[in-house]
């Protein structure tokens, strides 16, 4: 795969938090808080990506990341095609590929692409031309980077520091790239203590998540945390396990007041979306004092918008002359 940093050392495509070094992360996270705007407050907009054109292409399901990135790219001035995967030409059997070339004819400078396929974002890298950047927007089960990022923003702002925090993922981590992405990014940022929550099906292969401990009781992982993340069941990844007994797992996994109180006073509880609620989250937990859900959301518009301003300034170098 084509690098991610230029040879100057700017931000060229987006598509996993693997390798990036700790700078570049809080150089990140530093300019998303510089976007950043409370629900009230009136939204940030500049002209960071004036004549820079952004197609969405999204091919599964998805209310926060499409709309974020939406919003962020037209918050920064750009030129933003969303395209309905749906009614594209890709259902009478054109390929991915041939689908970016045209818009890339179209003067497209940045891909934003979701996609069930794993290893499709990098496969763009290494097609699209020079001047044009691919941002992964979540990637089947193995990278949600801005995702990721929007997950660590959340943490310092509540926290303010990543050394010696104690945080724990309960669910279906064998199936999250939100998962895989923020842990890459809490490791590389010094969290130490990360631990894995789920019944063993859920839980990730031995030679992932290196150095993180693994439970399958989840009153064992909670103790004491300082950040409780809650994942959805992803069924539409699952061959064989789409039976999973809701109500069963709620019994087991489900996070209650009861069980948050297993965790650090101050804990924060945090859940990428979609919830659903009353199989891995109680909505007392969801909509309670220690829940920092929407502050995810309000968080992800910042970070779209920093990763877009970022790659943006490094296009300019990248760009033809007219
Ligand atoms: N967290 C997340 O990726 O949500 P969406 O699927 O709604 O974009």
């Amino acid at each position: 795969m084509r690098a991610q940093i230029d040879s100057a050392g700017g931000l060229r495509h987006l598509v996993t938090l693997e390798g990036l070094s700790r700078e570049t992360l809080l150089s990140l996270l530093d300019r998303a808080e510089n976007y950043r705007r409370i629900p009230g407050q009136p939204a940030y907009e500049g002209r960071e990506l004036a004549g820079v054109t952004v197609s969405n292409l999204f091919f599964e399901p998805s209310t926060r990341t499409r709309a974020s990135f939406d919003l962020a790219a037209r918050r920064l001035g750009a030129h933003v095609l969303n395209m309905d995967m749906q009614s594209s030409s890709r259902v009478k059997g054109e390929t991915m590929l041939d689908t970016v070339y045209t818009l890339e004819a179209m003067n497209t400078d940045v891909f934003v692409i979701r996609d069930t396929e794993a290893g499709l974002p990098e496969f763009l890298i290494d097609h699209v031309a020079p001047h044009v950047s691919v941002i992964s927007a979540g990637e089947a089960h193995c990278s949600h980077p801005t995702q990721g990022l929007l997950d660590v923003l959340t943490i310092r702002t509540h926290k303010r520091r990543f050394e010696g925090l104690k945080v724990v993922i309960v669910g279906d981590i064998r199936h999250s790239r939100v998962a895989r992405s923020t842990a890459q990014a809490l490791t590389t940022l010094g969290v130490t203590d990360l631990r894995l929550v789920g019944p063993e099906s859920l839980l990730p292969d031995e030679n992932e998540f290196r150095g993180a401990q693994r439970f399958t009781r989840i009153e064992d992982g909670l103790a004491d945390a300082d950040v409780v993340m809650m994942l959805r069941i992803q069924k539409e990844r699952m061959a064989v396990d789409a039976s999973l007994d809701d109500a069963a797992y709620f019994r087991d996994f489900g996070l209650t007041p009861a069980r948050l109180r297993l965790a650090a006073p101050n804990a924060i509880v945090m859940h990428p979306g979609p919830m659903n609620r009353g199989i891995e989250i109680d909505s007392r937990v969801a909509d309670g004092p220690q829940s920092v859900i929407r502050e995810q959301v309000n968080n992800g518009v910042a970070v779209r918008m920093a990763v877009l301003a970022a790659i943006a300034a490094t296009l300019t170098r990248h760009r033809l002359p007219l």
